[in-house]
């Protein structure tokens, strides 16, 4: 068990002897570190509680406290704060045992199985920084959640149809009218390739939007195919099935250079099969009503603070759309997987969207009540205008444009390294760039929109995926230069190692707080806060010339300690570290 949970246990227990009742215990990083490293603050609640004085209840507490031996030197500041150390023969024990397995210094919880929708790119449309941030949030969560015990599974929930086909389709008509999809008396096999690349869809869709949005008849004749894709016209289907193919070989290489793994590629079409059954249930539950030719779903309740409109989950032509496949899609999940809790993690601005599809899902019975949903609405990635992201020229930035461009200034770090061949260089400055783009893009709260600035999410210093990397590099490099491997932790010399030891100790407080909170600011906040003690000292010793052995050996302990927590923590935010920088 880590050390937070462990104490917390012991204060439960303390508390209980002493006959107070408290079942939320919370340790915290002391305040004042020259009292102590952590703090119990509880003491004056509880002397409210009872109409005691809190210092009379702290001290009651502190003497219970003082029967275990793994604690020191444990004091009371101000009204009633109680501040506690380890002592260093128990810290000794502790760290060597967590430097062997550094999960055990994490909270865990009871297993649930946690499904995750991530990442969600549209085929045959490019991959936008928009769909940047969901992926880099969503594999993150992904990870945080299962370090902490549960089984997670994910998919990436492609948008596979809609619009856009009905677009692209539209204008491979007018640019191949020859091709056999386009005629109707054909009764032949379907080709199983056709000669577009996914540059070419690149091309196609905007061209075609922009011509729809000019000319309603070409807008309307674009609404006419959309339907009949999704009536299931076989021309059609078959056509998109080859487009869709095109373009999610594109999508899967781009997710792969982000480190976004998803056990399932499914996309909106694979929830046709559930449709049917899906209507079924939100009929015989009386959800369906008619409005304006539509179907629709009431779901607003008398608590409401804001208007929530009805959810349109049939359109008036008698199609499906966006949220008859989301609501098909649960049902599907949930009759395959029983997941505990499904976590959405999209745009900010698909918030009500989902309110709607969650209420749907209950009030229809569609999965049980005790299926929990959480839409996690993420912010954009803005440029210093405020408005979402875009090219120099001012166009839609795309994700793989803006990956290269990161990748074109992460690689002076490498550039003039002679003992790198060409091969490494570029490996080492991918993975810088992918660090740095990762690091900003998870810094700030999951829902706020933030600044993209080149210069300073690839700078070597301050709160940034390089510093970060350099540091557990530089980690990783002494360590194999000491050429020593079984190091051991003789004593503590120094407040700095005592500062890098505590905020060890803290890591699972943070991963905690991310873990509820759903944000992965924590936890980058709390890497640089280690590094940054890490650094300072390096600043101070010379680790690998240190003459008294069991020194040196206690520095090599330490540098090994932070070593593996920047892995551990870079793995959940899927970040590589290079061999060598
Ligand atoms: N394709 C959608 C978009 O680009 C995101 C999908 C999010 N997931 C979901 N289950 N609706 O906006």
């Amino acid at each position: 068990m880590n050390l937070i949970s462990k104490t917390e246990q012991i204060l439960k227990e303390v508390l209980q002897k002493n006959n107070f009742e408290e079942d939320n215990i919370v340790l915290s990083v002391s305040s004042k570190p020259e009292l102590g490293q952590f703090q119990y603050n509880g003491a004056m609640a509880l002397a409210k509680k009872v109409g005691t004085n809190p210092r009379a209840v702290a001290e009651q507490i502190v003497s219970s406290l003082n029967e275990y031996d793994i604690f020191e030197n444990i004091n009371i500041a101000g009204p009633g704060f109680i501040n506690i150390s380890y002592t260093k023969e128990f810290l000794k024990e502790y760290l060597t045992e967590i430097s062997k397995d550094m999960s055990e210094n994490v909270k865990k919880y009871p297993s649930k199985k946690v499904f995750f929708d991530y990442g969600g790119a549209n085929v045959a449309k490019d991959l936008h920084v928009g769909h940047l941030r969901t992926a880099n949030i969503g594999e993150a969560l992904k990870r945080l959640t299962k370090l902490v015990g549960n089984e997670v599974m994910s998919d990436v929930h492609l948008g596979d149809i809609g619009r856009q086909s009905g677009m692209v389709i539209y204008q491979l008509r007018e640019e191949h009218p020859d091709w056999v999809f386009f005629d109707e008396n054909y009764k032949g096999e379907y080709p199983s390739e056709i000669p577009i690349t996914n540059d070419d869809l690149g091309r196609i869709y905007p061209l075609a939007s922009s011509k729809a949005k000019e000319d309603d008849s070409i807008m309307e004749e674009v609404r006419r195919i959309t339907a009949e894709l999704d009536r299931g016209y076989e021309p059609y289907v078959k056509l998109w099935e080859l487009i869709r193919k095109i373009s999610i070989a594109n999508i899967k290489l781009t997710y792969e250079a982000l480190n976004a793994e998803f056990d399932l590629w499914e996309g909106e079409t694979d929830s046709y099969p559930y449709i049917e059954e899906t209507l079924e249930i939100l009929k015989k539950a009386g959800c369906l009503v008619e409005s304006e030719g539509a179907l629709v779903c009431d779901v607003k309740e008398d608590t409401d603070k804001a208007e929530i409109p009805p959810l349109v989950v049939i359109k008036t032509d008698g199609t499906t759309l966006y949220a008859t496949r989301e609501l098909a899609t649960i049902l599907s999940r949930a009759k395959r997987f029983y997941p505990d809790e499904i976590i959405y993690i999209v745009d900010n601005r698909q918030g009500m969207y989902f309110e709607q599809v969650f209420r749907t899902s209950y009030k229809s019975n569609l999965v049980r009540d005790d299926l929990k949903f959480k839409f996690v609405g993420v912010g954009t990635m803005n440029g210093t205008d405020g408005k979402p992201f875009k090219t120099r020229a001012g166009g839609v930035m795309k994700l793989n444009t803006l990956l290269s461009e990161i990748k074109e200034e992460t690689s002076k770090y490498v550039k003039d390294n002679e003992a790198m061949s060409a091969a490494e260089q570029k490996d080492v400055s991918d993975k810088v760039a992918v660090a740095a783009l990762k690091y900003a893009d998870l810094l700030p709260n999951v829902e706020k929109d933030y600044i993209f600035d080149l210069a300073k999410f690839c700078s070597l210093e301050g709160k940034t995926g390089p510093y970060i990397l350099y540091s557990a590099v530089r980690m990783k490099s002494l360590l194999a230069k000491s050429g020593i491997t079984n190091y051991e932790m003789h004593d503590i010399y120094s407040q700095t190692e005592k500062d890098i030891i505590t905020k060890v100790l803290e890591m699972p407080i943070r991963i905690d707080k991310a873990y509820r909170n759903k944000t992965l600011s924590d936890i980058t906040e709390y890497i640089y806060e280690l590094d940054s003690l890490f650094n300072k000292f390096y600043a101070e010793n010379r680790i690998l010339t240190e003459q008294d052995e069991e020194k040196k050996q206690t520095w090599l302990f330490i540098t090994n300690l932070v070593y593996k927590v920047n892995k551990l923590i870079l793995d959940v935010l899927a970040i590589d570290i290079p061999e060598r920088m």
